[in-house]
């Protein structure tokens, strides 16, 4: 007999719409206040920007890359020059977001652990073996 009780997702453990609204404009503010990524989204129409915040979440959020979805991010990162540093910072804005939703360290590891596989994907420059990012699901 089927059950209909489903495993809660991480969208349902992170707090739902409300969660996410709050976590999407805190990651927006931390992004274009850090002078290392601001440049990259100077003159970036705002609705463009929207989606990127909303894509990046998804992508966290939901574990896994859909089919098509690692060419697309390689097609509108392309001549972007993003390094693993740069990278490295926008994760490091998202579990410094999550944190001050106060969502536990072990929810946070299982978010980050759908951003990280598509580093290949995003980054055009080679590591800076001296920056590190503090939060160990990064690494
Ligand atoms: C897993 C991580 C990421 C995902 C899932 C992601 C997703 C996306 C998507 C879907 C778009 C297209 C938005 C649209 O026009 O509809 C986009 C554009 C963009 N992304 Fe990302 N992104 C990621 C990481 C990054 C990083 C680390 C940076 C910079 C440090 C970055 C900078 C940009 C910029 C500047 C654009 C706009 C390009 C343009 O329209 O001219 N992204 N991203």
């Amino acid at each position: 007999m089927p059950t209909t009780t489903t495993e809660p997702t991480l969208f349902d453990l992170i707090g739902g719409a409300p969660a996410i609204e709050a976590a999407v404009s805190e990651f927006y503010r931390r992004i274009v206040a850090d002078p290392q990524l601001a440049a990259f989204f100077e003159g970036v129409p705002m609705d463009r920007l929207a989606r990127h915040q909303g894509a990046f979440l998804t992508a966290a959020l939901r574990g896994e890359t859909p089919p098509g979805a690692a060419a697309m991010l390689r097609r509108v990162h392309a001549g972007l020059g993003i390094s693993d540093t740069d990278f490295d910072r926008v994760c490091c804005h998202l579990v410094a977001t999550l944190q001050s939703l106060v969502v536990s360290d072990d929810l946070i590891g299982r978010i980050a652990s759908g951003i990280v596989p598509l580093r290949s994907e995003i980054v055009a420059i080679a590591a800076d073996p001296d920056a590190t990012c503090a939060f160990p699901a990064l690494r």
